[in-house]
C-alpha cells in the first residue's frame, strides 16, 4: 500500500486530494493544524480508516521535527506541500511587511524544511515524488497585470527552491513535481474560478502516477500543461 503526506488536509484542495487518494487505497497521513476543529477530515477519517488526522502547523519547524520523528519507520511515496496563504491584499503603496513574512514562511519556508525533514521517508520509497502546489501567480513570463505581491513572491520563490531541491533529491532518486493546480473554486480560488477541486485534483493524481524521474523539477498545470516559469 501506497502512502501520501498531505499538509493543509482540512479544506480546499488539501481535502479533496485526502478524499481521492483515500479513495483509491492510499493510506493518508491528512496535516492540519487544529485537528479538533477539522470537522470535514475528521468525518472523511471516520468513513476510511486509511486516514491518519495529525496535528501540523508548517510553520512550526519544531512540529515538522517531531512529526517526521514519530513517523520515522514510515515509508513515503509522495509528500504533497499544500498549506498555503494568499497573503495580505494590499496594494502597492500600503504593503503590510509583517504579513509578507508570515506569507513566506508559510507557503515558502516550509516547504524546504519539509523536505529537509523527510528526505529520509521518501528515499525508502521505490519512487519517492515531493509535489510542491504552486500557481501561476508565481510566474515572470504570466505577470502581465502586476500586483498580489506578497503571494506573487511567495509563488515565485517557491518554484526556485523546488528547482534547487531536485538536484539535491536526484542523488537520492526523489522527484519534484511543481503544480499550478489551476483557477479552482475553494475559500482561496473564490466563487469564480474555472473548475472544481476534484477537477484539478484528479488531474494532479494522474501526473503524480505517470510522473518519471527525468521530468523532476517539472513545473506543470494539473492536466499536465508545462507553465512558463
Ligand atoms: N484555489 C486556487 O485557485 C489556487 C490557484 C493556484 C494555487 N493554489 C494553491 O493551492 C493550494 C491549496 O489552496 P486552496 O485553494 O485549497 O486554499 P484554501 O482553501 O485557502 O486552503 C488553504 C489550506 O492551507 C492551510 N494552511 C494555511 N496556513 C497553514 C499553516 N500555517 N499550517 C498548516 N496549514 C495551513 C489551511 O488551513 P486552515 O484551515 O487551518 O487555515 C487550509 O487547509 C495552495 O498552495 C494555494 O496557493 C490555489
Amino acid at each position: 500500500m501506497k502512502t501520501v503526506l498531505i499538509t493543509g488536509a482540512n479544506r480546499g484542495l488539501g481535502l479533496e486530494f485526502t478524499r481521492q487518494y483515500a479513495d483509491a487505497g492510499w493510506q493518508v497521513i491528512a496535516c492540519c493544524r487544529q485537528p479538533q476543529e477539522a470537522q470535514a477530515l475528521n468525518q472523511l477519517a471516520t468513513d476510511h480508516k486509511l486516514i491518519r488526522v495529525m496535528s501540523l502547523d508548517v510553520t512550526d519547524h519544531p512540529q515538522i521535527k517531531s512529526l517526521s520523528a514519530e513517523l520515522r519507520n514510515t515509508v513515503i511515496d509522495v509528500l504533497i506541500a499544500n498549506a498555503a496563504v494568499y497573503g495580505d491584499r494590499s496594494s502597492f503603496g500600503g504593503i503590510d511587511y509583517q504579513a509578507w513574512r508570515n506569507t513566506m514562511e508559510t507557503n515558502v519556508f516550509s516547504a524546504l524544511k519539509l523536505a529537509e525533514s523527510f528526505a529520509r521517508h521518501l528515499a525508502l520509497s521505490e519512487q519517492g515524488i515531493f509535489v510542491a502546489i504552486s500557481s501561476l501567480m508565481g510566474s515572470m513570463a504570466d505577470n502581465g497585470s502586476g500586483g498580489s505581491y506578497l503571494y506573487r513572491s511567495s509563488k515565485a520563490a517557491l518554484n526556485a527552491v523546488m528547482k534547487s531541491l531536485s538536484y539535491d533529491f536526484a542523488r537520492q532518486g526523489t522527484g519534484v513535481i511543481i503544480f499550478h493546480p489551476g483557477w479552482v473554486r475553494t475559500d482561496m480560488g473564490g466563487p469564480n474560478g474555472l473548475i472544481d477541486a476534484d477537477e484539478s485534483i484528479a488531474g494532479m493524481r494522474q501526473c503524480i502516477e505517470q510522473f518519471e524521474l527525468a521530468q523532476t523539477a517539472c513545473f506543470i498545470k494539473y492536466d499536465g500543461t508545462p507553465m512558463p516559469w
